[in-house]
């Protein structure tokens, strides 16, 4: 049997890991490292600096699996992401079953914590249960971008006793505000590449709080009504994205007055 461990990394701040994640960084054999490409380069030093940092002793060694492309042209979104899940799935088990020694571990850094927005948790699943490779899978929870949101700006992410909802810019844009906001819930917005609090730009009910890059050096927070900073928020964005050629951003909208 081998062992994959797949091990959250929090969002940027290395002194975010868990003595959980570090002790599982400490008996990883292999590190797998899914290469996406020019664009996510920073986020691979990143992890190879945590190695560096909490897994000193150097008996590991890095793998690199390369990410299957995306069929941006198929037609349902669901669908293609299932298909490129299998191709993932794919490339997965041909890395286990020639990089990794039966009774070896292997480990998968995942950004913040594996159980939002990351598909890492689905396709090991789907390699173990083809059944061509026996795996014991083990998951490190990390501190996930919304919570690192909440502990720079110092805020809880919800009214008392009241409910947020965690969804990603496209659905915000094609649906519009989730009806939970108005009865005072709020809203946890990830993935939003096109900037979709800007339709709402105009309401100053709503409050935003937003944070780029937690954890790392180029670090931007920004809070206050939709209708006051939406605009130095979208700037902030834009500059961001000029400098580094990329951004991760995350942003809570709610009724303003909240605690
Ligand atoms: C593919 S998802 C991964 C989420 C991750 N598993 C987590 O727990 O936060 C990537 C999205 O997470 C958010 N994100 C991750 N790290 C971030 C950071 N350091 N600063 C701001 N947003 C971040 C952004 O919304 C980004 O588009």
């Amino acid at each position: 049997v081998r062992t994959i461990l797949v091990i959250g990394i929090g969002a940027g701040e290395p002194e975010h890991l868990t003595v959980q994640a570090i002790a599982a960084l400490n008996r990883t054999d292999v590190f797998f490292m899914v290469d996406k490409g020019e664009a996510t380069a920073d986020l691979v030093r990143v992890r190879r600096a945590i190695c560096e940092r909490y897994a000193p002793y150097e008996g590991y060694r890095f793998v690199e699996i390369e990410d299957p492309a995306r069929d941006r042209g198929a037609a349902g979104y669901v669908e293609a992401v299932k298909d490129w899940h299998g191709r993932r799935a794919d490339a997965y088990e041909r890395a286990f079953l020639r990089e990794l020694r039966d009774g070896e571990c292997g480990a998968f850094l995942v950004w913040g914590d594996p159980s939002l927005y990351d598909s890492t948790l689905r396709v090991v699943e789907e390699v173990s249960l083809r059944r061509n490779v026996a795996l014991q899978v083990d998951v490190c929870p990390g501190i996930s971008s919304p919570q690192a949101l909440a502990a720079r700006h110092r805020i809880v992410l919800h009214d008392i006793g009241a409910p947020v909802l965690v969804t990603t810019g496209r659905r915000l844009r094609a649906e519009g505000l989730p009806p939970l906001v108005e009865q005072g819930g709020s809203v946890v917005v990830m993935l939003d590449g096109e900037g979709a609090f800007e339709d709402f730009a105009g309401r100053a009910d709503l409050e935003i709080v937003w944070g780029a890059m937690l954890g790392l050096p180029s670090e931007i927070l920004i809070r206050g009504s939709l209708k006051e900073v939406a605009g130095a928020v979208a700037e902030a964005r834009c500059a961001v994205k000029q400098r580094s050629g990329w951004i991760m951003d995350v942003y809570l909208l709610r009724k303003l007055g909240q605690s």
